[in-house]
């Protein structure tokens, strides 16, 4: 049984994670990646960051976003901002809490923090078939970018975009 309760993704609140939390991160990221077999092998050791690197990406500039419960972390992703827009990555759900909104949860507050910043888009990267990342590109409007490419040796990613600037132009006043 998944041990999140049924909350719609817009109840689940998602925050910025620091330093601090670099050691539990990085657990997450060593308990999760090891089964994530739809990556090639070499891709999911590089993505067990440790603390030290975890630490390091928060100094270079990349945010970590995601969420506790009852006061552990279930899931995150990171975030920078760059000259094209907010670009995410690593995203990262633990195995008990899967289907229950929360990558969706995430990408809202992905949407709403690269508007705060006057970012013109939010961008990703998604293994090419990978069924779970292309529902939610579907399900937030995200457009292919480009042709597919491969990110690293052997592994085929298709490059994403979410305009933001031009559809909340109209309505400022809810933002
Ligand atoms: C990808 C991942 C972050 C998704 O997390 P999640 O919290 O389960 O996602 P959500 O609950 O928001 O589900 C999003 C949608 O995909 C569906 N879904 C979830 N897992 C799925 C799967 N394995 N296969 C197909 N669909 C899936 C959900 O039912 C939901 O559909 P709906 O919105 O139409 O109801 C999580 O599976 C994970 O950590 N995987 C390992 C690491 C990884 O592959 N990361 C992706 C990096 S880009």
């Amino acid at each position: 049984m998944n041990i999140m309760s049924e909350l719609p993704a817009e109840e689940i609140r998602i925050i910025e994670f620091g330093e601090e939390d670099a050691k539990e991160i990085s657990e997450l990221f060593r308990q999760v990646w090891p089964l994530a077999t739809e990556y090639p092998e070499h891709w999911r050791k590089k993505r067990m960051y440790t603390p030290e690197q975890i630490i390091e990406d928060m100094r270079s500039g990349n945010h970590y976003f995601g969420s506790r419960l009852q006061g552990s972390i279930v899931g995150l992703y990171k975030a920078i901002i760059t000259e094209k827009g907010l670009y995410g990555e690593h995203q990262t759900v633990r195995p008990e809490c899967r289907t229950s909104g929360l990558a969706s949860a995430m990408y809202l507050q992905f949407a709403e923090y690269g508007i705060k910043h006057g970012c013109q888009r939010n961008y990703c990267n998604i293994l090419v078939g990978q069924e779970v990342g292309e529902r939610l590109m579907k399900k937030f409007g995200f457009v292919p970018w480009g042709a597919p490419f491969e990110q690293t040796e052997e592994m085929m990613v298709q490059m994403y975009e979410r305009p933001l600037v031009k559809q909340f132009d109209a309505t400022p006043k809810d933002l």
